[in-house]
């Protein structure tokens, strides 16, 4: 957690998404899927979620995974945490298949989860691997506070910030865990406008700060092409097979952070709408 301990952030994200090693534990690692599919069966009969599912990530990437509700975005994260099991297929990082919950994973929800007895920062240390010692874990929290502006919060309970400092407290707990690969489940999706894009910015600092591998969930075509490198577009592909599977895929051009006024992104936004199939604006 070299990065952490620096506190270097950049805001130039153009860097190419290559592993970066970390002397204190996890390098980001590439992940792959492979002709991943999932069914859920029960009484009424088998209900094809995913199909046929293929695509890598490298390491360090930025991935956003659109798609309309229900087309298996969460499901398809939830694989690579080793929360779910694919039911044909398979999930790999570094080129070891996920079996099991995978503690190489950190994942944050759209709702912060914290312990609404414990502070702030125990919130936080909660990520923490359980091997660290106390001076470590001192060290990690304290750091991962000041990375997300939560310092002055330490001791505070959750019930006494807002909901995007929760949503601040709730990545920094992610991010303690110093995970190879970072898991969001659409994390800003419940915030209000002003304080998503504050979010989104201070994801890009973390990223540059620490370059992990991110697979990012998000209803939000904007937020998608101000974050990511790539953008995966998950949907029915028109045929008879059930299932959804990548319907589109996208590489968002530019160095972040992006300007969210250039009109090659609007571009882009409106065609990508078109495919969710709504009007581009
Ligand atoms: N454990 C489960 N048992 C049965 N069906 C499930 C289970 N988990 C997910 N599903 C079904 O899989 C489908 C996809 O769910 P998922 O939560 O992955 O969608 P999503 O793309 O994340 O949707 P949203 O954008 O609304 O969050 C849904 O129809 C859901 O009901
Ligand atoms: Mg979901």
């Amino acid at each position: 957690m070299s990065a952490l301990l620096s506190r270097t952030v950049s805001t130039d994200s153009a860097a190419p998404p290559t592993a970066v090693s970390d002397p204190q534990g996890t390098a980001a690692m590439p992940v792959s899927f492979e002709a991943l599919g999932r069914s859920f069966s029960s009484k009424a009969g088998t209900h094809t979620v995913l199909r046929d599912v293929s695509f890598d990530i490298q390491a360090g990437e930025i991935v956003a995974l659109l798609g309309p509700s229900g087309c298996g975005k969460s499901t398809l994260l939830r694989a690579v945490a080793g929360l779910d099991a694919p039911s044909t297929g398979t999930v790999s990082i570094d080129g070891t298949a996920v079996s099991g919950i995978d503690s190489r994973c950190a994942v944050a929800f759209q709702e912060p989860r914290l312990l609404p007895w414990k502070s702030i920062a125990s919130n936080v240390a909660v990520g923490v691997p359980s091997g660290a010692d106390a001076a470590r874990r001192r060290h990690v929290v304290k750091n991962l506070l000041e990375l997300v502006g939560l310092s002055k919060f330490a001791g505070h309970r959750p019930r006494e910030i807002s909901g995007g400092m929760a949503q601040r407290a709730s990545l920094a707990r992610a991010l303690a865990r110093n995970p190879a690969v970072l898991l969001l489940d659409e994390p800003f999706g419940a915030l209000d406008a002003l304080t998503r894009i504050t979010m989104q910015d201070l994801l890009l600092d973390v990223h540059a700060a620490e370059p992990t591998t991110v697979l990012l969930v998000t209803h939000d075509v904007d937020e998608a092409l101000q974050l990511a490198d790539r953008i995966i577009l998950l949907g029915s592909d028109g045929t008879d097979t059930p299932g959804c599977t990548i319907v589109r895929t996208v590489n968002v051009p530019g160095p972040r952070p992006r300007d969210r006024a250039s009109s090659e992104l609007a571009g882009l936004r409106s065609s990508l709408l078109a495919s969710l199939g709504v009007d581009g604006h």
